[in-house]
C-alpha cells in the first residue's frame, strides 16, 4: 500500500446530523469564530478536497481567508492557499466555479476514466485532470496526492466523500462541529451515508477534545495511530511543471483575484463541451461568503 497524506476530515452538522438543509437556501451551520478556526486549519494543510456535488451546490472558494495566514504560508515557500482537489464521475463541473476561478493554487480534478477526455476538454485550461479509475478510488487519490507533495490533506465534504474516506479508513483526525439546531428533513444530506465504518460499538473512536466555540461545539476524534503527526515535510512546490494554465493572481490587498480567462467558457472550451452545463453560482452554504468577507469578521489578518 502506498503512502498517503495525514488526513483531517472537517465538517459542520446540525444536532440531528445533517450537513445542509433540503432546499437551495443557504444553511449556515457554524459561526464566525468557528469559520476562523477552520481558516486556521486550512492554512496548515497542503490540499483541500471536496466532492463535485459540493463544488456545484455550494460553489466554495476554498481559500485561506486571513491575510496574515496567507503571508505566513508564503513566507514558508507555499502558495497563499492550499491546492484544491475534487473528485467526479461525470465531470459536469463549471470552469467558472469559484473552485477553479479563485486563488492561484493548483486545482486537481480526479475524474472517472470514462469521462477523462471530456473533463480535459472542459476543465483542462483551469485544472489538472487526473484519471482516477472507474469509479475513482479515493485511496489511490490520496496516494497520488502524496506523490504530488501533499503531506497534509483536509477533506471538507460532502456526505458522499465523507462516507468513502471514513469507510476506507483513510482519515486520521475528525473535526465535527455541531450546530445548535435541527434540520429535521430526511431529504437533506447527512454527515455520512450507509456503510461499514471502522469505528463501531465494538471499536470506539478516541475523543481527544471537546471545545465550545460560541454556540457550536467542536468534537475532535483521533481515528488512527498517526493522530497528531501531520507535518509539512513535503510542501507543494510553487512551480510544479504540471501546474494548470491561467492561474489567478493576487490583488493589491493580497486577496486572490478571479482569473478572467477561467470564466470565459467559450474562450476556454472551444469544443463547447461545457457550455450547457454552466449555471449561475449558487449561494455558499458550507463556508463564509468570501465575496463579502472583506467586511466580515473572519480573522482578516
Ligand atoms: N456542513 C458541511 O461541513 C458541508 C461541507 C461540504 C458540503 N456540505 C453539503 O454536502 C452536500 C453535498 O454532499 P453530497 O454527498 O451530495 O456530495 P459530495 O460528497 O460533495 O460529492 C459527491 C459527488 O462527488 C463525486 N464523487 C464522489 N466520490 C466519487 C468517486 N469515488 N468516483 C467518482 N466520483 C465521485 C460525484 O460527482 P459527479 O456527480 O460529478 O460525478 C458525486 O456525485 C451539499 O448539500 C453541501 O452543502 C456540507
Amino acid at each position: 500500500m502506498g503512502r498517503r497524506p495525514y488526513t483531517l476530515l472537517s465538517c459542520g452538522m446540525s444536532i440531528d446530523g445533517y450537513l445542509d438543509g433540503a432546499t437551495d437556501e443557504r444553511l449556515l451551520l457554524s459561526n464566525d469564530a468557528d469559520f476562523d478556526r477552520v481558516d486556521g486549519v486550512r492554512a496548515e494543510c497542503d490540499a483541500i478536497l471536496v466532492g463535485a456535488a459540493t463544488v456545484r451546490q455550494d460553489n466554495p472558494r476554498l481559500l485561506v481567508r486571513s491575510q496574515a495566514r496567507r503571508e505566513e504560508r508564503v513566507a514558508r515557500g507555499l502558495r497563499p492557499s492550499p491546492v484544491k482537489v475534487t473528485v467526479t464521475q461525470r465531470a459536469q463541473l463549471d470552469p467558472c466555479a469559484h473552485f477553479f476561478a479563485t486563488g492561484d493554487s493548483d486545482k486537481l480534478v480526479y475524474c472517472a476514466s470514462t469521462a477523462v477526455d471530456d473533463a480535459r476538454r472542459r476543465l483542462g485550461p483551469v485544472a489538472t485532470v487526473v484519471d482516477g479509475g472507474d469509479p475513482v478510488n479515493l485511496r489511490r487519490v490520496t496516494e497520488d496526492l502524496y506523490a504530488r507533495g501533499v503531506s497534509r490533506l483536509m477533506v471538507e465534504g460532502g456526505g458522499t466523500v465523507h462516507t468513502q474516506f471514513l469507510t476506507a479508513d483513510l482519515v486520521d483526525e475528525l473535526h465535527l462541529v455541531v450546530a445548535p439546531f435541527f434540520v429535521g428533513d430526511s431529504r437533506a444530506r447527512r454527515f455520512v451515508g450507509d456503510g461499514s465504518f471502522p469505528w463501531n460499538p465494538g471499536r470506539r473512536a478516541t475523543l481527544v477534545e471537546v471545545r465550545q466555540i460560541g454556540d457550536v461545539v467542536l468534537l475532535r476524534y483521533a481515528l488512527s495511530a498517526r493522530f497528531g503527526s501531520g507535518r509539512f515535510d513535503s510542501p507543494i512546490s510553487a512551480t510544479r511543471e504540471d501546474a494548470p494554465l491561467g492561474g489567478a493572481s493576487l490583488g493589491d490587498d493580497g486577496a486572490p483575484l478571479s482569473n478572467p480567462m477561467a470564466c470565459d467558457p467559450v474562450a476556454r472550451d472551444p469544443l463547447g463541451g461545457g457550455a450547457d452545463s454552466l449555471r449561475d453560482p449558487g449561494p455558499l452554504r458550507g463556508e463564509p461568503d468570501f465575496s463579502r468577507a472583506d467586511s466580515a469578521s473572519l480573522g482578516a489578518g
